[in-house]
């Protein structure tokens, strides 16, 4: 099985972003830890990031025809898209939510988000850890499954 691994606006600057609130990893990092994960568990990973919501977007139709899963940080497009919403509920794939930071004990704007709704499992506080534990999760979900 294949898991899409979407990071959104400004995951770029992993490591160099306000790192006392997001860690020191880089993405490539997170990209890493996600294959390795994925790789112990039979899986493989592919990875992608954009600033862009409409890059982000067709990352997810793209998906519909080329993964059995989808992990996705959507930066602050979580609290304001609802395109990427209907796009992961358009595809129907299974979807696991990460967030770095725990944003329920951040500002009330990042109380809400638009992806929860639509996501199997939401990970959220547990530093890059939580890319491990969402495809740890997904994996083992994605395997189950297989016939
Ligand atoms: C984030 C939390 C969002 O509120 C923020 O806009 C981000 C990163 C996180 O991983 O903690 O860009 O999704």
């Amino acid at each position: 099985p294949s898991i899409l691994v979407i990071n959104g606006p400004n995951l770029n600057l992993l490591g160099t972003r306000e790192p006392d609130v997001y860690g020191t990893a880089t993405l490539d990092d997170v990209v890493r830890l996600a294959s390795d994960t994925a790789r112990e568990r039979g899986c493989a990973v592919r990875a992608v990031q954009s600033n862009h919501e409409g890059g982000i977007i067709d990352a997810i139709h793209a998906a519909r025809t080329t993964t059995d899963g989808i992990v996705i940080n959507a930066g602050a497009y979580t609290h304001t898209s609802i395109a990427i919403r209907d796009a992961l509920a358009g595809v129907g794939l299974p979807v696991v939510e990460v967030h770095i930071s725990n944003v329920h004990r951040r500002e009330p704007f990042r109380h809400t988000s638009y992806i929860s709704g639509v996501a199997d499992a939401v990970i959220v506080g547990a530093g890059i850890d939580g890319y491990r534990l969402a495809v740890d999760h997904l994996a083992g979900r994605l395997t189950a499954a297989a016939p």
